[in-house]
């Protein structure tokens, strides 16, 4: 039975993504197994379940809203499968996550392509190209979409990805040439580090003005605009409360052929649906602090130094949240980074042995985690 965990930010009530201390301790206290090796990853099913449920929860205010999950972000079974169940969209930057996609009942039209190579060989939703190279190649071909999109790159966003704005009327100029284009779509992305002195709602209207052109320049409508995603929780609880309402009102009325307006959060929802746990090897007292090493890190948590994650602590009693401090954790791979936090308390009673589970390590840390000291490579050949 799902509990939401709502946060006041203003006067709305909006949903934590991040999942509270409490939620967390108690998902990863029924599920450790004090029989299992470690590291073990281990997934929080009923935090994933929450952290989808409040997500539709949240976008069924707005009507035209449709939840995508980057499946790149976490692609574990689990996920797929529990967005399908849930009615959530499957955005895709291969062939490969397409099949897997497809094997989780996903049916060509519930499939967004949303990734710098183009898509060759499987049918999807959409496409959004990445350059004028990839719509040219898109709008060459019938029957491989039912919407052709693009992606653009708003003004002052570093970034390698996206059609530039002064690149436009090239695919304008493509969109009303082909037959094939029968509807048109329009994505963007943008990272809260590439704001820069933007705020994101600017950038949306940016690239809604750009779709506007492309609707009226091109005589084909405009059906699908993409807002992405590239959010922690906090940063995607700022969305819901602040500019996913004001897409909602303005998109519509700008373009009057919008059907859907798609949200790709893939940290957002799957962040903290994984927790490591690991045993401590060492400890070290030193004069300034105590210093752990335990039994995994940089090569199981990846986004070590990106992204902040909370660590528990089994004690006689229960599982103890790790304040902040002067104590340090450290994985075990020779490398400066491995450290899993520089900031903690450790516990008084702290002991070899002892077990620890890192949460929030079910993004990019699961998907992007790497063998480097294991012993053979990886991968590794054939
Ligand atoms: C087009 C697109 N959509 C969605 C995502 C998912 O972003 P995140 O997992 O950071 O939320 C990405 C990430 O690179 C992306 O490029």
């Amino acid at each position: 039975m799902r509990d939401p965990i709502r946060t006041q930010l203003s006067k709305r009530l909006v949903p934590n993504f991040a999942r509270s201390d409490d939620e967390l301790r108690a998902s990863i206290s029924e599920r450790w197994d004090p029989e299992r090796d470690t590291p073990w990853r281990c997934f929080l099913s009923d935090i994933a379940e929450r952290n989808v449920g409040d997500a539709l929860d949240a976008l069924s205010a707005h009507p035209r809203f449709k939840l995508n999950y980057s499946v790149k972000t976490n692609p574990r079974d689990e996920m797929v499968a529990l967005m399908h169940r849930n009615g959530v969209l499957a955005e895709c930057i291969s062939e490969g996550e397409c099949d897997q996609a497809r094997e989780h009942g996903y049916g060509p039209d519930e499939i967004t392509y949303n990734g710098p190579r183009v898509i060759r060989n499987r049918r999807v939703n959409v496409a959004f190209a990445d350059s004028v190279e990839a719509f040219a190649f898109y709008a060459s071909r019938s029957d491989a979409m039912n919407v052709h999109g693009v992606r653009m790159r708003p003004r002052t966003i570093p970034s390698r990805f996206g059609v530039k704005s002064c690149e436009l009327p090239n695919v304008i100029e493509i969109a009303r040439a082909s037959e094939n284009v029968e509807r048109l779509g329009v994505s963007f992305f943008s990272r809260p580090e590439d704001f820069g002195e933007r705020q994101w709602r600017e950038i949306a209207d940016e690239v809604l003005g750009y779709a506007v052109d492309l609707e009226s320049e091109s005589g084909k409508p405009v059906t699908i605009f993409d807002l992405g995603g590239g959010f922690l929780a906090e940063a995607w609880m700022e969305r819901f409360e602040r500019d996913y309402a004001h897409v909602s009102e303005v998109a519509p009325r700008r373009l009057s052929n919008l059907d859907h307006i798609y949200v790709e959060p893939g940290q957002g929802l799957s962040t903290p649906v994984e927790a490591l746990f690991l045993r401590v090897l060492e400890v070290r007292q030193r004069d300034d602090a105590r210093e752990i090493v335990v039994d995994g890190g940089q090569p199981n948590l990846p986004q070590l130094r990106w992204l902040p994650h909370r660590v528990f602590w089994q004690g006689a009693d229960g599982w103890i949240k790790l304040e902040d401090g002067r104590d340090r954790i450290f994985g075990c791979i020779c490398t400066e980074e491995d450290v899993i936090r520089h900031d903690v308390q450790l516990p008084a009673h702290i002991a070899a042995g002892d077990v620890l589970a890192v949460a929030d390590a079910g993004s990019y840390d699961s998907s992007m985690a790497f063998g480097f000291g294991q012993g053979q490579p990886v991968p590794r050949d054939s």
